[in-house]
């Protein structure tokens, strides 16, 4: 069964795009058919991955019902994406009716019988864009890193989740909560951490036993448009995202 993951936190910076691309890569190493898509305007996600944006067709038009999703997809060297670009952000002012939610849910329908995953990357914010993510997925997962206004941000996350799962995706779980650009010798990282799990216990939320270090090749990787796993065949940051792989196939079979 194909899982769809939506990659979110309404703060920006603290790593949404940084893991969608690096988590696709390890599935992909291990052998899963792996699809992504940018919904964010921004298109960081399809810099990553090297995908075109100005000729080919985007996320946008397969929104709009232009194009269909399926010939969208580029197949880069690094992975299988459909890419965004500015055109993205008028999807807010140009759907106003009731079911703009559900613009992506349906554009995946014809897609899903060919990935094991579907990750997808969202904006900052909690725009249609991201609703729209959060209502086509299986699962949520949210990047943080260890600082205390990204703890305060969660609340507000898990919330409008609730809402997502009240009115328009009642099968979406929060898979759990992923600590970003960690550094377990920073005293007021560690100390964020204990917090957190404080507050994300009291929220019924699951912080992953991974938590993804900092390190200057996950920039490197993104900054030359390379697969991280090419860049470092073994290392601290890429063994940290094949943990973290693992750790959600076994929340999977729990869930199931
Ligand atoms: N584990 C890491 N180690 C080092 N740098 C990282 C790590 N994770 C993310 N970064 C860097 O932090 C910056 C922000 O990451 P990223 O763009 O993934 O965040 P984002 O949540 O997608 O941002 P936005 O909200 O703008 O979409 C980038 O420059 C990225 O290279
Ligand atoms: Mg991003």
């Amino acid at each position: 069964m194909t899982r769809i993951l939506t990659i979110t936190n309404q703060k920006g910076g603290v790593g949404k795009t940084t893991t969608t691309i690096n988590l696709a890569s390890a599935l992909k190493h291990q052998g899963y058919k792996v699809l992504i898509i940018d919904m964010d305007p921004q298109g960081n996600l399809s810099f990553c991955a090297n995908a075109e944006t100005v000729l080919s067709a985007t996320i946008y038009e397969v929104l709009k019902g232009e194009v269909k999703l399926q010939h969208a997809i580029q197949r880069t060297a690094i992975i299988d994406i459909v890419a965004a670009n500015i055109l993205l952000s008028g999807i807010e002012m140009e759907y106003t009716q009731s079911g703009r939610e559900f613009l992506l849910r349906n554009a995946l329908q014809n897609i899903r019988p060919y990935y094991d995953y579907i990750l997808i990357d969202t904006p900052p914010g909690l725009g249609i864009l991201t609703i729209n993510a959060m209502s086509a997925c299986n699962g949520i997962l949210i990047p943080m890193v260890a600082d205390i206004f990204s703890l305060q941000g969660i609340t507000q996350l898990h919330e409008t989740v609730q809402q997502v799962r009240k009115y328009s995706n009642p099968n979406c779980t929060i898979e759990g909560v992923i600590l970003n650009k960690y550094n377990d010798r920073v005293y007021l990282n560690r100390e964020v951490k204990g917090t957190a799990e404080l507050v994300l216990n009291d929220l019924k939320l699951k912080l992953f036993d991974t938590s993804i270090r900092s390190s200057i090749k996950v920039a490197e990787a993104q900054s030359s448009q390379q697969d991280l796993f090419d860049l470092i065949k073994q290392g601290d940051v890429a063994q940290d995202y094949l943990n973290l792989v693992e750790e959600i196939l076994q929340g999977e079979t729990h869930v199931q």
